[in-house]
């Protein structure tokens, strides 16, 4: 029974679709295990692309198992959406399954993310996870994927007890009202669309590891965006670390053989909270501009900077990292000089240990390694011989300091762009 779990090492968008699109053909199964519609993968093959939301990136398969576990909280036009979508561009979907266990956003939970983000301000995507997340742990007025299998009668009164409750917090905080009559139809439309791909994924994945297939488990996020170990509280609402994998599909922890981590080769971040290495000047534009650097959810440009091995050598510690896949080094192409933060300065003193605090993390200055630039185009190498003495260099810098190897390195959006 084995497992290889994908997961970004940084704030998210590493490159987690790209890798996962790059591995799937050798899996059965390819799995989301936390997380909602706030991600964002994209997925290429030849000319044609898919950002992904809730789907697996195993899009491009169609043969493959593809399961979005208990961990996730789904907004179900999301998942109609892409799902139709799919099938229409030629890809069907009779292989999805969604998990009984997973939370269900509904359209007040979006309504409250927008209308608090004001308040305490987050920079969230707006996609309702916090609240969605916030009703898991409150229990009382979840909805689950198993209740849309419920009688209609049954669940439309379910319905109505949420709304109820949800309506007196929307008058105490002022919130627009909404519709509960269209938000109950819409639900009980999409449950019809989606109840045959309902299953209690728990035992349908062991059994399978069970059987001797072989999964793939596309971690969202980033591990700095993990609701226990990330920037508190800029950060999202589930575990993305390695250890989700397990509470997220409810796989035993040995079944997992593989963790790889996914590292842009220099940094970025969508919305708010502290980030020690990021620039405000010209490079940091040239990377947002080279690099494509808009959110893939909400379209924001994301903030940019050097690569920082504080950060991740924290979070390949956290995670298990077994082995890297090193993204985006083909954006740096062009630079004379690439700065590497290998130490921070905290209130006059040398720290390594990354401090999972914000408040402690908005004070720290970064300590900067310098190395050499490359003028050269890299997006066609094929293997790290066909790399300029600089960028071979970089990359034994970073696998050096982190003791971890780079066994993947990606040099351009497409399959085919990757060593
Ligand atoms: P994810 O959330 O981790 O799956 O990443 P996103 O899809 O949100 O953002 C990564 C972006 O970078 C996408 O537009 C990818 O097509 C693109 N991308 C992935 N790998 C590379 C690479 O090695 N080089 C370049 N230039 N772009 C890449
Ligand atoms: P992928 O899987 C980048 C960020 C948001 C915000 C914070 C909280 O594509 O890498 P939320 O809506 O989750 O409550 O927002 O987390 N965020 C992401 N940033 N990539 C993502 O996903 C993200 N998912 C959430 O920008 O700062
Ligand atoms: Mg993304």
């Amino acid at each position: 029974m084995t497992v290889t779990l994908i997961l970004g090492l940084q704030w998210g968008d590493e490159g987690k679709g790209k890798i996962v699109d790059l591995l799937a053909g050798d899996y059965d199964y390819i799995v989301r295990f936390n997380g909602g519609d706030n991600a964002g993968h994209t997925v290429k093959k030849g000319d044609e692309e898919f950002k992904l939301h809730l789907v697996p990136s195993g899009v491009f398969y169609p043969e493959k198992m593809k399961v979005i576990a208990n961990g996730t909280v789904v907004n179900l036009d999301t998942l109609v959406g892409e799902m139709e979508e799919a099938e229409k561009r030629g890809y069907h979907m009779k292989n999805l399954i969604l998990s009984s266990c997973a939370h269900i956003i509904l359209p007040w939970h979006r309504m409250m993310d927008g209308g608090l983000d004001k308040v305490g301000k987050i920079g969230t995507t707006k996609k309702g996870i916090g609240p969605a997340y916030s009703d898991k742990a409150s229990r009382t007025f979840a909805l689950r994927a198993g209740d849309l299998l419920l009688p209609e009668d049954e669940l439309k009164k379910k319905m109505a007890l949420i709304a109820s409750h949800k309506k007196k917090i929307f008058k105490a905080l002022e919130l627009p009202e909404f519709d509960e009559a269209a938000i109950t139809a819409k639900t009980i439309e999409n449950a019809k669309k989606v109840r045959s791909h309902i299953a209690d994924t728990q035992a349908l994945l062991n059994n399978a590891l069970d059987g001797g297939k072989s999964m793939l488990f596309e971690g969202a996020h980033g591990s700095l965006l993990d609701i226990d170990h990330g920037t508190f509280p800029y950060v999202t609402s589930s575990n993305t670390i390695s250890g989700g994998g397990c509470t997220g599909a409810g796989i035993p922890p040995q079944s997992i053989r593989r963790v790889i981590g996914i590292a842009k080769a220099y940094t970025t971040r969508v919305g708010e909270g502290p980030f020690p290495t990021e620039l405000d000047d010209a490079v940091g534009e040239k990377l947002r501009e080279k690099g494509h650097e808009f959110g893939t959810t909400t379209g924001r440009p994301r903030r940019c900077g050097w690569l920082d091995l504080v950060l991740l050598k924290y979070t390949c510690m956290i995670n298990g990292v077994t082995d890297i896949a090193f993204t985006k080094l083909d954006v740096l192409d062009g630079l004379e000089e690439l700065k590497v933060c290998t130490a921070y300065e905290l209130d006059g003193k040398r720290i390594t240990d990354f401090p999972p605090d914000s408040h402690r993390l908005s004070r720290v200055k970064p300590v900067y390694e310098s190395l050499p630039g490359w003028e050269e185009d890299i997006s066609g190498a094929k293997k790290r011989e066909d790399l300029p003495e600089a960028a071979k260099k970089y990359i034994e810098f970073v696998e050096k300091q982190l003791g971890i190897p780079l066994k993947i390195i990606s040099v351009g959006p497409k399959r085919e762009e990757t060593i």
